[in-house]
């Protein structure tokens, strides 16, 4: 048995770690890497795997029965709609779209050729972050006074280098919303809705946001967001890619019996570690008994698209006062650290609070920051 016939579209990036999964699939025979799609050419590939420049040609020569799209945000649509209208279902990477229309827009081609999608919000298939959902609605942490994701990063000049598409609101008049927020970060925000049982198209009410920025970039790299959700939950996102040194992200509960800090990125409920499932995995799964629920299903990810589409509309991000930055590094090593970025975002966190209102002092209020 070879197992569903596989293709990754876009493999120099983050696609590379989804090349490897394939792989150890293949291994255990439940996958077989057919072919990749990217514009650069192939690269570490298993021999037979087909190389092309793009997902049409691909589509055209081979039969797939999954793509996996890891490619630049304003692509997702397109390529997915592209890959299910072919007949293939799709494992597509975060954030899913660029605004709400495209939201719409994807989520009618699931429902007109009944293809399974997954989103790629793997911490949504972390045991920790669905062992704390469970804690909260069984009420172990009491009465929920609110949620918080903390985000303390660093990302240097070479991040935003990488790619033309990098730090970009908008790149050759289309929607890229390539921030803190909305992508690096994507996944508290994400996980914060899903611990609230928050993550459909509805379950937000409203959604208050405050962009800065400290590089040289168009999209915002300090921010604080706050979403209230439709059943009245405060989730304060705090979040840097300034920080003095690059930390796990958090997810925090605040309730009135107690405080649970997930990690999502390794599984952790405060020092308790978790397994994860995969999502891949899960999608063939799936497609082999429709029983099996998905992860991430397109529809999960509303409620998160709902803040892309926030971020989106906001004014432009506000730069921070060079007095505030202290520059370290040469070339694409350079980067800007934020003074007493994390005292200000331990704070808003605590105080579900956003960072003008605790009186940060790059935080001014700007037209165009609520939605
Ligand atoms: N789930 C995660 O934890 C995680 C982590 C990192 C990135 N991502 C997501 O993965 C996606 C890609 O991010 P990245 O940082 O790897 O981007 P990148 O720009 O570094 O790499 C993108 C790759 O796609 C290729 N590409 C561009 N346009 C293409 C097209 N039309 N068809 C085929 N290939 C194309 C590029 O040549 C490049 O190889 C983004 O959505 C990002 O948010 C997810």
């Amino acid at each position: 048995m070879t197992g569903a016939r596989v293709a990754v579209v876009g493999i120099h990036g983050h696609g590379a770690s989804h090349v490897r999964n394939v792989a150890r699939l293949a291994a255990a025979g439940r996958a077989e890497l057919v072919a990749v799609a990217d514009p650069r050419g192939g690269g570490d590939l298993p021999p037979d795997v087909r190389v092309f420049g793009g997902l049409d040609e691909l589509l055209a020569a081979t039969r797939v029965d999954v793509v996996v799209i890891c490619t630049p945000i304003q692509t997702h649509v397109p390529l997915a709609e592209l890959a299910m209208r072919a007949g293939a279902d799709v494992l597509l990477e975060k954030p899913p779209t660029a605004s709400m229309v495209e939201f719409e827009q994807l989520s009618a081609v699931v429902a007109e050729t009944g293809r399974a999608l997954q989103v790629g919000f793997q911490a949504q298939a972390s045991e920790a972050t669905l062992k704390l959902a469970a804690m909260m609605a069984e009420g172990r942490l009491g009465e929920i006074r609110g949620i918080s994701a903390v985000g303390k990063w660093v990302r240097k000049a070479q991040y935003f280098q990488r790619a033309r598409w990098s730090g970009k609101r908008r790149l050759d008049g289309v929607d890229v919303v390539d921030g803190a927020v909305t992508n690096p970060l994507a996944h508290a925000t994400a996980a914060a809705l899903l611990l609230d049982g928050s993550t459909g198209v509805d379950d937000v009410r409203s959604i208050e946001t405050e962009l800065y920025r400290a590089n040289p970039i168009e999209s915002d790299d300090t921010s604080s967001v706050r979403i209230t959700t439709s059943r009245g939950t405060p989730i304060l996102i705090a979040v840097t890619l300034c920080a003095v040194e690059h930390l796990e992200a958090t997810v925090i509960v605040h309730g009135s019996e107690g405080r649970a800090v997930l990690t999502y990125q390794s599984d952790l409920i405060g020092d308790t570690k978790y397994g994860r499932a995969d999502l891949l995995e899960n999608l063939l799964a799936h497609r082999a008994d429709p029983g099996v629920p998905l992860y991430v299903p397109l529809a999960a990810t509303g409620g998160f698209t709902r803040v892309v589409e926030a971020v989106r509309t906001a004014a432009d991000p506000v730069e921070i006062p060079g007095e505030l930055v202290r520059w370290e590094g040469e070339g694409l090593e350079r980067r800007p650290i934020l003074l007493d970025v994390e005292k200000w975002i331990d704070r808003a966190s605590d105080e579900l609070a956003l960072f003008s209102e605790i009186g940060a002092p790059w935080a001014v209020r700007s037209p165009g920051e609520s939605s």
